[in-house]
């Protein structure tokens, strides 16, 4: 007896061993094993006949493709971002897309406050300047940087991620916490956070450490250009563990270099992985390769969870973190 042929997959980026074994267990898998983005019309093409693809934010899956591949039934973004989907495109095609929230939510906290502690207290500047054998003698106001306990931070988009880092800020830092969100927090979770809701004007104006955190869309493009830097104290520092876009580049990198505010942390980039070529010449900026929710445990569990997608999807018709749930509902009816 022939055993049925397994539906195909495909996963874009290169992955665990151990996920991709998992997936293998269920469909036929073709993968990009290498680190290398595929372009737009490989993707297409690769896709031919695949009912499921693992993506990262790298692979763009908009209208056009998804003509071009019809019976793709899943696409599971690595990542819990999802600007490089078009959801109500993938919506009206019947095409489930999920992202992987809650898994990466400490970890990438951590980092946003890797980078404001990075950032004002200067140690990727003062650790350039060691290594390039600069250190001659110890200075009472040498790489003098802002504090960060005590002060206050700022925080634009309270989702999960903004939440983690005001709790860190309030409950580790004794900072006072304000942030502006689309949506305010519920009393209970403003508590929790140690939060309290201000204006973007009110935001912009009295954080020493403003954190960005809120999702890329059209409504967040640069979100912080001139206007709010201006708006902004000169000796504020200002951190984007979000999306590349949110901040216009060129804007800041003028703003750091006329010291309109002290320093900026940054670990995504417009246009990436390019980076602004003024930001590269600039000393009070600190430059991260979008790693804010890299620990292996974390990235594991990222792969993981859009790996579970695939597979509940394809095999039971439901999925764990849903970005457009009401595909499942029409593929049930
Ligand atoms: C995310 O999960 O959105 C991170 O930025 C990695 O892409």
């Amino acid at each position: 007896m022939n055993t049925p042929a397994k539906p195909a997959i495909l996963v874009a980026r290169r992955v665990f061993p151990e996920t991709l074994a998992r997936l293998r267990e269920h469909f036929d898998v073709e993968s990009n094993d290498t680190d290398g983005v595929w372009s737009q019309d490989e993707l297409v093409q690769r896709l031919q006949g695949k009912v499921g693809a693992l993506t990262t934010g790298s692979e763009r899956i908009g209208p056009e493709l998804l003509a071009a591949c019809p019976v793709l039934k899943v696409v599971a973004n690595i990542a819990v971002g999802y600007n490089n989907f078009d959801v109500p495109a993938l919506t009206a095609q019947g095409v489930l897309a999920t992202n992987t929230p809650d898994v990466l939510t400490e970890t990438t906290a951590d980092f946003g406050f890797a980078l404001v502690l990075a950032t004002a207290r200067r140690v990727a500047e003062s650790e350039h300047y060691l290594r390039a054998g600069l250190w001659k003698q110890w200075a009472l106001d040498m790489f003098a940087g802002a504090e960060v306990h005590a002060t206050t931070l700022g925080i634009l988009g309270m989702g999960r991620i903004g939440q983690g880092v005001a709790r860190r800020g309030a409950h580790g830092f004794g900072m006072k916490v304000i942030y502006h969100n689309r949506s305010r927090l519920d009393a209970a979770t403003e508590a929790a956070c140690g939060a309290t809701y201000v204006s973007k004007a009110e935001l912009l104006a009295q954080a020493d450490h403003l954190v960005l955190v809120v999702p890329y869309s059209a409504a967040s493009h640069h979100a912080i250009g001139a206007a709010e830097l201006a708006q902004m104290k000169p000796t504020a520092t200002l951190v984007n563990i979000a999306r590349g876009g949110i901040v216009d580049d060129a804007a800041l990198a003028q703003a750091l270099k006329n010291r309109q505010i002290a320093a900026a942390g940054l670990d995504v980039f417009e246009g990436e992985p390019s980076v602004h070529p003024e930001l590269l010449t600039v000393p009070n900026v600190v430059l991260t390769p979008h790693i804010a929710s890299a620990t292996l445990k974390t990235r594991r569990a990222m792969a993981e969870l859009a790996a579970d997608n695939v597979i509940a999807f394809l095999t039971q018709g439901r999925a764990l973190t849903p970005i457009n749930p009401e595909v499942l509902g029409a593929a049930a009816a």
